[in-house]
């Protein structure tokens, strides 16, 4: 059965499939305008990105694609309202926000018309989310990438938020990769949608260099590991030179602070020169942020080819039974 539509404020997204935002220039508008084009939700990782960089960023995925276009901006950063109101300002359809929880983003939101659609990690956040005007929620589990606000798997934790949350659409993500997952998330668990992003990273169009998708295709399952971010959460990353040179008690700290990026850091290494080293090719002395799923993946596709896979097997099996 087909799909149906994702509607998110006034916005709608023929796919209900959000490609999650990726930081510091892993989530482009490069991988985002396909994304958009193919009827998802493209998102463009706004943090860890200069604003007048982020911006045209933005401005150029307008203006190659009429599909929709959000900006992913964590609320760790220390230019969270910054990245917020230049992203409005240059345009962008909607803000997606996570690692953390900001309560006045909602006002933000309603006073220039731009939905916010927020990431949690629980119930409670989930509730008041809605209750503060969310447009939609993405529920993110334990199978994620990136920074984590939960243990719990998307499957334990999807239900319970599910309960609470009956006036927006609820997302889920954390390891989805493809497109049986995903009409099991809408089918058996009530998912209006899914938020995906190890997958697009293994896209030809996702802006990472080669030895980033590289380590992806060799990681097994035991070499995606629990890293403890500077941002004061944990992170799921494949565990590079760097993370066993941590694990060692290696001093791996920066001299000194480049960026002055997060609100609160704990200076154990630099996430920013860690993130970038990666995406521009030196994965030794690189973080590889991926989810729990990467080991399944075994292919680089245009982005257009895992649309067309997640829709073929979604639809096979979707009966939109709830
Ligand atoms: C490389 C990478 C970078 C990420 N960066 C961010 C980010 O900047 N902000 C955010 O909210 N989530 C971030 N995430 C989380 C994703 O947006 C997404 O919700 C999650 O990874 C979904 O799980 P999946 O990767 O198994 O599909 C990142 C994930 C990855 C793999």
């Amino acid at each position: 059965m087909k799909l149906p539509e994702l509607k998110i404020g006034p916005f709608i997204a023929r796919i209900p499939l959000i490609q999650g935002g990726m930081s510091i220039r892993v989530s482009t508008s490069a991988l985002a305008i396909p994304v958009a084009e193919c009827g998802g939700i493209g998102t463009i990782g706004g943090s860890g990105v200069p604003l007048l960089e982020l911006q045209e960023d933005i401005r150029r995925a307008k203006a190659a694609t009429d599909g929709v276009i959000a900006v992913n901006i964590m609320y760790a950063m220390k230019e969270f309202y910054d990245l917020v109101m230049g992203s409005i300002e240059a345009g962008v359809d909607m803000i997606i926000t996570g690692a953390g929880f900001s309560r006045d983003i909602f006002k933000i939101g309603k006073k220039h018309n731009v939905p916010i659609v927020s990431i949690v990690s629980s119930a409670a956040f989930a509730r008041l989310a809605e209750k503060l005007g969310a447009a939609a929620i993405v529920v993110e589990a334990a199978e994620a990438g990136g920074h984590l606000g939960t243990d719990v798997p998307l499957r334990e934790l999807f239900p319970d938020i599910r309960k609470v949350v009956t006036t927006v659409p609820l997302i889920a993500a954390g390891g989805v990769i493809n497109g049986f997952e995903m009409a099991e998330m809408m089918d058996k668990y009530g998912a209006d949608g899914v938020q995906i992003a190890s997958r697009f990273v293994l896209s030809d169009e996702c802006s990472v260099s080669q030895a980033f998708k590289e380590t992806y295709l060799k990681a097994q399952k035991e070499d995606i590991v629990e890293v403890q971010s500077p941002v004061g959460m944990t992170g799921r990353a494949i565990k590079t030179p760097f993370i066993k040179k941590m694990e060692q008690g290696e001093d791996v700290a920066a001299p000194k602070c480049k960026f002055k990026c997060l609100k609160k850091c704990s200076y154990k290494y630099c996430i920013n020169d860690r993130l970038m080293a990666s995406c521009t090719g030196d994965v030794e002395n690189g973080l590889v942020f991926c989810g729990a799923n990467a080991y399944k993946m075994t292919e680089i596709l245009p982005v257009k080819e895992i649309f067309k896979r997640f829709v073929r097997d979604a639809e096979s099996v979707y009966k939109e039974n709830r």
